[in-house]
């Protein structure tokens, strides 16, 4: 075969410009917007490298697609979704491609002998289908990591105007009632104070004994009326002072749920926040340890977010289910990938029956739907002897990140984990 891999190679890239033509043409008459003056220019690129690289293959120097083309993929998925294009129209235009460039395959593995034919075609079909799968898999993951980081943004969006009108309109009206309270009170008590004066002085009036003494208040402070009017004897003020002390409660709740619905993950991190918590969370009996490689800033920060509150879930249920001696989190973070692992060695539970039971709390549905946004898989490994792992597996893209890193190799930057005082 290798006598004819260059005259054959050679043939197609002869025909790239034809291919290219007749690809587009195809797109026009399918109705395919990637055709469009806006979109083609990317297209026409993609089109050209999964030519390009049948071209290599055929001269036996292609084996998998390179950096340059998940970067151009990538660009290209977050192009689209940005654009609004659904990744129909990409599958389509894939299957326009292959349509379209079979022929000129063919005509270009003419040049050599009929015997070597089915061979040269194997190649180039085999690397058709791996360059179109590679890229259309990388165009997808920033397709869906553009769309999650627009609902994390539209979601935090939310969550700001909720603190906002909660803050600005419950609060504020609370704020007001507490006001209006705190001077009805006071002025029942003025009230108070001065009917109490006016008794003691129809009373001092009415004392035959009376030598001015017993209403001078410096004299007997028993009488002095500010000190004998207890507000709360009355039951108007008992129920101004009810009113009151519910309304500080509701104004103290609001301010928590204000807080709670501003939370962001603390600029320190999921380690730290992790760390955080276990710190405050977890009985000295029990030790932990947090061990991160690879480096946070790779994580966009909702990603970032999503992920600390699904993993500060798993051990808020180990340290409030399994009894466990000893709880450890790890997370790898790659600019591609992020694992995580959830680790006790407590007593374990039985995943299907607490899946299926009604009664399950809404911890580990939320962790499941959480990593499911993520585009994520999580699953629970738990047996009574071994305690549970619960493993996570998340896409992460941050390709200017994951550039970075190729050219300085891959940094490890493993912390050692704290065990917690007092260990047992
Ligand atoms: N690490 C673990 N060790 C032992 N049992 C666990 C562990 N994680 C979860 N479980 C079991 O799974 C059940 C469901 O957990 P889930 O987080 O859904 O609810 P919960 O923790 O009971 O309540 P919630 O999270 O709503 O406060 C728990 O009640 C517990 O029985
Ligand atoms: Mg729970």
């Amino acid at each position: 075969m290798s006598t004819y891999c260059t005259a054959v190679s050679e043939a197609l890239a002869a025909l790239e410009e034809s291919v290219i033509e007749d690809f587009r043409k195809t797109l026009r008459e399918r109705h395919n917007t990637l055709a469009e003056p806006l979109m083609w220019e990317e297209c026409r690129r993609q089109a050209r490298a999964i030519i390009d690289d049948i071209v290599q293959s055929l001269r036996q120097a292609w084996d998998h697609p390179d950096d340059k083309a998940i970067d151009l993929s990538t660009d290209v998925g977050t192009h689209r979704a940005e654009q609004g294009v659904n990744p129909a129209v990409s599958i389509q235009a894939c299957t326009a491609l292959f349509d379209v460039a079979l022929p000129y395959i063919r005509k270009a593995i003419a040049a050599a002998p009929a015997e070597q034919a089915e061979d040269f075609l194997a190649v180039a079909l085999h690397t058709f289908n791996r360059s179109v799968g590679h890229r259309v898999e990388a165009a997808l993951r920033a397709y869906h990591s553009f769309l999650l980081q627009q609902a994390g943004e539209a979601n935090c969006e939310m969550r700001r105007g909720m603190a906002r009108d909660i803050h600005d309109h419950v609060g504020n009206s609370l704020a007001t009632a507490m006001r209006c309270l705190e001077i009805a009170e006071a002025e029942a008590e003025a009230e108070a104070v001065a009917s109490a004066e006016a008794e003691a002085v129809t009373s001092g009036e009415a004392d035959p004994t009376a030598d001015g003494s017993a209403a001078d208040p410096s004299k007997d402070p028993s009488k002095d009326p500010s000190k004998t009017v207890d507000r709360r004897e009355s039951p108007a003020s008992r129920r101004l002072h009810a009113a009151y002390d519910a309304v500080q409660d509701a104004l103290g709740y609001t301010r928590t749920l204000v807080r709670g619905l501003r939370l962001r993950i603390p600029d320190t991190g999921i380690e730290s926040s992790l760390r955080d918590f276990m710190d405050s969370a977890a009985p000295e009996s029990t030790r932990f340890e947090i061990l991160v490689t690879g480096d946070e800033e790779w994580v966009g920060t909702e990603l970032r977010y999503e992920l600390f509150i699904a993993l500060r879930e798993c051990l808020r249920n180990a340290l409030a289910h399994a009894e466990a001696g000893a709880v450890t989190v790890e997370l790898d973070i790659a600019p591609h990938e992020i694992s995580a692992e959830v680790r006790d060695d407590g007593t374990g539970f039985d995943v299907w029956a607490v899946a299926a039971a009604d009664s399950a709390g809404g911890g580990l549905a939320s962790v499941r739907e959480r990593v499911r946004l993520m585009n994520g898989t999580v699953s629970w490994l738990s047996s009574p002897a071994e305690g549970t792992r619960v493993v996570f597996r998340v896409p992460n893209l941050r390709k200017e990140l994951g550039k970075d890193l190729r050219k300085d190799g891959h940094k490890d930057v493993r912390k050692d984990g704290r065990k917690a005082q007092a260990a047992v």
